[in-house]
C-alpha cells in the first residue's frame, strides 16, 4: 500500500488488455469520491494534478489529501503531474514527492520536444519517477491547454518509436483524434484506429496513454441544462471506443471532463431541488456521490481494471 510508480500498473494493464483510469484531481470531494470507487472496485489508480489544479488548491493540500486517501484506502495509488509544460514545474513535483510526471512539450518541434523530455527523463529517473511525455497534438481548450482544431496533429507512427528510443520515456500519450473537453467532435466521433495499431505494433509492449478521453456522459449534460445549465452539442468519446483503445497498448486513460459534469449536474440538481439550502456540505455530498458512481462505472464497464489492486 502507499503512492507507487505505474511501472507495474502498466505492465500488467498491457498484458491484460485493459487501462487504468487518470483522473484529474482539484479538492477533497472529488478526490474521495474517486478513491472510494477504487476501492470498492479494487482497482488500480492514478489520481493526477494539472498545474491548474496546483494553482487553484495549492500543492500541499493535494499531495495531503493524496497521502489521506492512499493511508484511509489502502491502496496503492500513482501521484501524476498532468501536462508539465517545462522542465521546472516538473522538477517541483518530483521533489514534492510525485510518483509520476508528464512532460508535455508537444508544443515544441519534434527535436526540442525530446531534447526538453530527456532532459526531465534524466531528472525523474535519478528520483525513482517515472515519465510520461506527447507526440503529436491533442485539439481543445482546458485551464493550461489551448490547441485549435486547425493545430492539432496526429502522431507520426515512425516518429513514436524515435521519441521512445532517444528519450527513454516511460508511457508516451498519442494524439488519434481526441481532444480536451466537453467539445470533440463536430459530427460522428471518429478515431483513427487504423494509426494506433501501427503505433502499437511498431511499439509492442510500450505503455501509450490516451487524452481528452471523457465521454461526455449525456445523462450529466442533460441534467446540467435541465437544472439551469446551457451546455449545448457537447459530445465525447464512445466508451467501445475507450474499451477498443484499451485492448491495442493503451494502458491510461485520462478523464477530467466527466467528473465536472458528474459534480456540477449534482449541486446544480441539488440547489434547484432545495433553494433554502446553503451548507456546502448538502450539496457537495450528492456531488462527490455522483463522481463516486461515475468513476465506478467507467472502472467496472470502462476500463475494466476492477480486482486488480489487491
Ligand atoms: O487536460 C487537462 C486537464 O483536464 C486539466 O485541466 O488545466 O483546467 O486543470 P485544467
Ligand atoms: P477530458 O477533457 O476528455 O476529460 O480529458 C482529460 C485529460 O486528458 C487530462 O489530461
Ligand atoms: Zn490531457
Amino acid at each position: 500500500m502507499g503512492l507507487v510508480t505505474s511501472t507495474e500498473m502498466f505492465k500488467r494493464a498491457y498484458e491484460g488488455g485493459y487501462a487504468i483510469g487518470a483522473f484529474n484531481v482539484n479538492n477533497m470531494e472529488i478526490i474521495q469520491g474517486i478513491v472510494e470507487a477504487a476501492k470498492e472496485e479494487k482497482s488500480q489508480l492514478i489520481l493526477q494534478v494539472s498545474a491548474g489544479a496546483r494553482k487553484y488548491a495549492s500543492p500541499i493540500y493535494l499531495k495531503k489529501l493524496v497521502e489521506a486517501a492512499v493511508e484511509d484506502s489502502g491502496l496503492d495509488i500513482v501521484l501524476h503531474l498532468d501536462h508539465g509544460e517545462d522542465f521546472e514545474i516538473c522538477k517541483k513535483c518530483v521533489d514534492d514527492g510525485f510518483t509520476s510526471v508528464m512532460i508535455d512539450a508537444s508544443y515544441l518541434p519534434f527535436e526540442e520536444n525530446i531534447k526538453l523530455t530527456k532532459q526531465v527523463v534524466e531528472y525523474a529517473h535519478a528520483h525513482g519517477v517515472v515519465v510520461e511525455a506527447e507526440l503529436g497534438r491533442l485539439a481543445g481548450v482546458e485551464d493550461a491547454v489551448n490547441v485549435s482544431k486547425e493545430d492539432a496533429t496526429y502522431t507520426d507512427p515512425d516518429e513514436a518509436v524515435e521519441f521512445v528510443e532517444r528519450t527513454g520515456v516511460d508511457s508516451l500519450a498519442i494524439a488519434i483524434g481526441t481532444s480536451h473537453g466537453a467539445y470533440k467532435f463536430a459530427g460522428e466521433p471518429k478515431l483513427d484506429f487504423e494509426r494506433l495499431e501501427i503505433i502499437s505494433k511498431k511499439l509492442e509492449g510500450f505503455p501509450l496513454v490516451l487524452h481528452g478521453a471523457s465521454t461526455v456522459l449525456p445523462e450529466f449534460v442533460d441534467m446540467c441544462n435541465k437544472y439551469g445549465g446551457d451546455i449545448p452539442g457537447a459530445q465525447g468519446v464512445p466508451e467501445e471506443m475507450l474499451r477498443r483503445a484499451a485492448s491495442l497498448g493503451v494502458c491510461k486513460i485520462n478523464i477530467d471532463t466527466d467528473l465536472r459534469l458528474a459534480m456540477t449536474a449534482a449541486i446544480r440538481k441539488h440547489l434547484v431541488e432545495n433553494p433554502s439550502d446553503f451548507d456546502p456540505r448538502k450539496y457537495l455530498g450528492p456531488a462527490r456521490l455522483a463522481i463516486k458512481e461515475m468513476v465506478q462505472h467507467k472502472i467496472k464497464n470502462v476500463l475494466g481494471s476492477s480486482n486488480t489492486n489487491l
